[in-house]
């Protein structure tokens, strides 16, 4: 039976080679965690065993390299699942796709294990992590929530929206985005964006508030 007071912690390691931000939620009760994003693998990995956390999911709100990069070290040393958006599924295999081969430095992560779909939801002991369709920065972008808790990856940030400029990117589905995203935010809740410093919803209006201006 599910446990109705579900309990969890989210902590964010700023990782990599541009600033990721890897968020990693942890179950209180049973200590499996998903790590969102991994860029660098060996970092996030020090923190699960400082933590004594069982890995269980590895997620990728979307497929380029700045947010796959920890997949294989993780993969390799836990075996965690691999979860990731259907249209970004064949960025994980493909340097062209996930912009590795456009920094020097050509990546693959392992193949998925799981493809995630709109109203999906991972279980991590206790809690529910549901999932979104929100393309626009790459055509198989996801976003996350837990609760109150909102991971937003490269869709937005507290500066302003995620590039649509990159192979895949929509400008016009990345609005279409936002805005369902944006209306299931609540006042209270807590947003975790890929790059960038997090916050609740209200120190995102400025941004949304030029979007609105702008660009809607
Ligand atoms: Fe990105």
């Amino acid at each position: 039976m599910r446990n109705l007071n579900p309990s969890f912690r989210i902590d964010t390691i700023i990782n990599g080679e541009i600033s990721t931000n890897t968020h990693i939620i942890s179950c209180l009760t049973d200590s499996t965690c998903m790590v969102i994003d991994p860029a660098d693998g060996k970092v996030v990995s020090k923190f699960i065993e400082n933590n004594n956390l069982k890995l269980k999911y590895i997620v990728n709100t979307h497929g380029h390299y700045d947010h796959i990069s920890g997949n294989k070290f993780l993969k390799d040393k836990y075996n965690g699942l691999i979860c990731i958006g259907a249209e970004d599924a064949e960025f994980l295999t493909n340097p062209a796709l996930n912009m590795s081969a456009y920094v020097g430095d050509e990546f693959c992560s392992p193949k998925c294990d799981i493809i995630l779909k709109n109203n999906d939801y991972l279980d991590l002991g206790d809690n529910r992590i549901f999932v979104r369709e929100t393309p626009g920065h790459t055509q198989g972008s996801i976003t996350l929530s837990l609760g109150n808790s909102f991971f937003s990856g490269d869709l937005l940030f507290m500066e302003g929206l995620g590039r649509t400029d990159l192979p895949g990117g929509d400008p016009v589905k990345l609005v279409e985005s936002v805005r369902s995203f944006w209306s299931i935010v609540k006042m209270e809740s807590f947003i975790y964006p890929g790059h960038g410093e997090c916050g609740k919803k209200l120190m995102f209006e400025n941004t949304m508030r030029e979007i609105f201006l702008y660009r809607f």
